[in-house]
């Protein structure tokens, strides 16, 4: 798999303008790859210099920067929450308001278990009867508050997607002031102090968790804030051993300013996502497979306007839990004030969720096949073959280059991760 993998890249580079790839392929870890394409390169597109990149050191402190202060991030209240569409109006972001109260209102939620999309979930779906119910898992880990990163390794080497960052180790990034916990919240996020020269990456944090998510298991993101802004790419991932061979399912990722996060997995040849998809995102590809049209992957878009960026912050965040058995692969998103009960009190059991947001059903992608025990993977990019393509730079209308961006730093106010938990369920 290390060699296809690695000849998948020898093969797609030099279509690519970024160097990096081209002068030492190796240095991507197979088993954490994941996104190594996007799309067709374009003539226009924007490149960062190679020997400026190949050269560029951790920039120094600079002895003025503000560390982040812990516990201060206020959440927003829920009063803000989905009336609230007359306080932002502010910027180019918010241009969809007027469609929020369809998607945030509760009573979209179906309100039962016979409203469950897929007989294929009947297996794993309790009786969710009025009197009560029974979680089908037990907690299998959780980080949060202090010790949220004891759960995490952290990742070192270049960003295999190209972007114009430098992760840092745990020591470095606490150093740094790029990680900060209170006993509820864990932050982690991008240096948004340092004005850099220009070709400099800009230092960031992805973490890898210790345990592996095997199926049958249910991962819960709850985020009280996601990165969002001009040249960030944040994601809540996962991924298998021998990528593609094990499977890597995007839980949440977006780039710049969107507004509504995607979902997307990326497989080996041969799993693709069946239509109807039973959920409520908008379908934006059906091959999963990598090789295929630059590793686009078969993506779903969330259809509410507060799945990503100012809007999902706004709201004070939301959950996003990812549900895969050998049935298949399901994605859930909640806005903090619609968090169904179940998930709440620590019981999930499928309880009022209402249909997903994005189902890829195992009549089209085999799953014990395709996707081996998944390693979580939180990361915050900047740049690189997504964030910086010339069509994301022209959607976002953003003027100068992303190269400019990253020198910045108020570009990066915005490009925080701040958990409540994450938490990992497996079946009882
Ligand atoms: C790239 O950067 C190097 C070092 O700063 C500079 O000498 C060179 O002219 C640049 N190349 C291009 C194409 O901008
Ligand atoms: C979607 O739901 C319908 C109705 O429950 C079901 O008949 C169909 O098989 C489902 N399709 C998929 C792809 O799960
Ligand atoms: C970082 O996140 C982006 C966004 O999903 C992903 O495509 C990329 O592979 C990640 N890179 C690293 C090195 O984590
Ligand atoms: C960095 O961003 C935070 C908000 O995330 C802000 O409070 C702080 O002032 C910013 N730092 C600088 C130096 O602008």
């Amino acid at each position: 798999m290390l060699t296809s993998t690695v000849a998948l890249l020898a093969l797609l580079t030099p279509a690519f303008a970024s160097p990096i790839n081209r002068r030492d392929p190796s240095f991507v870890d197979p088993a954490l790859a994941g996104h190594l394409r996007r799309r067709a390169p374009a003539s226009s597109d924007t490149t960062f210099n190679s020997s400026t990149v190949t050269n560029a050191k951790v920039v120094p402190l600079n002895p003025k920067r503000v560390l982040p202060t812990t516990g201060t991030y206020a959440k927003t209240s829920s009063t803000t929450s989905p009336s609230a569409t007359s306080t932002q109006a502010s910027t180019s972001t918010w241009s969809e308001v007027s469609s929020w109260s369809e998607v945030s209102s509760s009573t979209t939620q179906p309100s039962a278990t016979t409203t469950q999309a897929s007989s294929t979930w009947t297996s794993v779906t309790p009786s969710a009867t009025s009197t009560g119910y029974t979680s089908p898992f037990d907690l299998a880990w959780s980080a949060s508050g202090w010790s949220f990163f004891d759960s995490w390794d952290f990742f070192t080497s270049t960003d295999p997607t190209h972007g114009a960052v430098t992760f840092n180790d745990l020591g470095t990034s606490w150093d740094l002031g790029l990680l900060s916990v209170t006993e509820n919240t864990a932050t982690l996020r991008t240096d948004n102090w340092t004005t850099l020269a220009s070709g400099a990456n800009r230092n960031s944090v992805r973490i890898t968790s210790k345990e592996k998510v095997t199926s049958g298991s249910l991962v819960v993101f709850d985020v009280a804030k996601a990165p969002y802004g001009k040249s960030v790419w944040p994601a809540m991932w996962s991924v298998g051993d021998n990528w593609p061979a094990g499977g890597e399912i995007d839980i949440f990722e977006g780039v710049n300013n969107v507004a509504k996060n995607q979902m997307t997995l990326h497989t080996s040849p041969g799993c693709t996502l069946s239509k109807p998809m039973n959920a409520t995102g908008t379908i934006l590809a059906t091959d999963c497979d990598s090789s295929v049209n630059y590793n686009e992957g078969c993506g779903v878009q969330d259809p509410s306007s507060r799945s990503y960026g100012a809007g999902l912050n706004k709201a004070g965040g939301g959950v996003y839990v990812m549900y895969q058995d050998d049935n298949g692969i399901a994605i859930w998103f909640f806005l903090h004030d619609n968090i169904p009960d179940d998930i709440k009190n620590g019981t999930p059991a499928f309880r009022n969720w209402g249909l997903p947001r994005a189902r890829w059903d195992a009549s089209s992608c085999d799953m014990a096949e395709y996707f081996a025990a998944q390693t979580l993977v939180i990361n915050i990019t900047i740049c690189g073959d997504w964030a910086g393509s010339s069509s994301a730079w022209s959607a976002a209308g953003y003027s100068g280059t992303c190269a400019e961006a990253v020198m910045d730093p108020n570009n990066f106010d915005d490009a925080i991760f701040e958990f409540n938990s994450v938490k990992v369920y497996s079946p009882k």
